[in-house]
């Protein structure tokens, strides 16, 4: 099976090659940071055990109502997001990093570049999103006939959870000056499915895959760089 990691140009390799040694070798996701966090916050001595916890989202998938089930697991995970951040590091740049792939169960990382967007979108499956640092904003779209239009908002904080149902559309934003952190599962093989995104002026629909989502980060570590360079 294909791995895919969704990051930028400059640290694809690298990504890609962390997320190899990661199943290499027990999901030990390296350095504990004991630094204080981006927000300013103790780290403290608690480490997120990965293995753990992709073992755990895995046996709660198999119960009743898996979604409900997984999320529980989620939101225990991000109770502690120093413990998060010591395990998964501080977000440094934007980009998706897979803890776990099936055809019934995707878990991955994702990072927001200080004010990144990501346009209105659909999974086509059930996807539940937890945060350990910053703040991710939704807003939430219902299909009309021609188009798509804004429903509802929901602003997720730092230990915030949220369940978006399989037909759900919502689009994403950072509206912090530093990074975002968050874990993302989705009930199906997320790399594996092909979605639809909305044009975010025209709203006209298009379609959606790991390439256009690749080059959106890559447009955002761009960024962030001549920001960087700028100095
Ligand atoms: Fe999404």
């Amino acid at each position: 099976m294909t791995r895919k990691v969704l990051t930028g140009n400059t640290v694809t390799r690298r990504s890609f090659l962390i997320a190899g040694a990661v199943m290499a070798t027990g999901l030990n996701l390296g350095t504990v940071q004991r630094a204080r966090s981006q927000s300013g916050r103790p780290l403290g001595r608690a480490k997120m055990d990965i293995d753990q916890f992709v073992h755990d989202c895995i046996s709660a998938h198999q119960e009743t109502d898996p979604q409900a089930a997984v999320l529980e697991v989620l939101r225990r995970a991000v109770q502690e997001p120093g413990a998060v951040i010591a395990a998964l590091g501080e977000p440094t740049e934007a980009g998706i990093r897979v803890l776990h792939r099936s055809e019934t169960l995707t878990i991955f990382n994702a990072t927001w570049t200080p004010q990144m967007n990501l346009m209105p979108h659909n999974h086509l499956m059930w996807a539940n999103i937890g945060i350990y640092t910053g703040r991710e904003d939704n807003i939430l779209w219902h299909k009309t006939p021609e188009s798509i239009e804004a429903v509802g908002a929901k602003a997720l904080f730092e230990r915030d959870v949220v369940a978006l149902p399989p037909d759900a559309i919502h689009s994403v934003t950072n509206p912090l000056p530093r990074f975002t952190g968050g874990i993302h599962i989705y009930g199906g093989d997320f790399f594996d499915t092909t979605r639809s995104q909305w044009n975010p002026e025209t709203r006209a629909e298009e379609p959606s895959d790991g390439a256009v989502i690749r080059a959106i980060f890559d447009r955002e570590n761009d960024r962030m760089q001549r920001e960087r360079d700028r100095g």
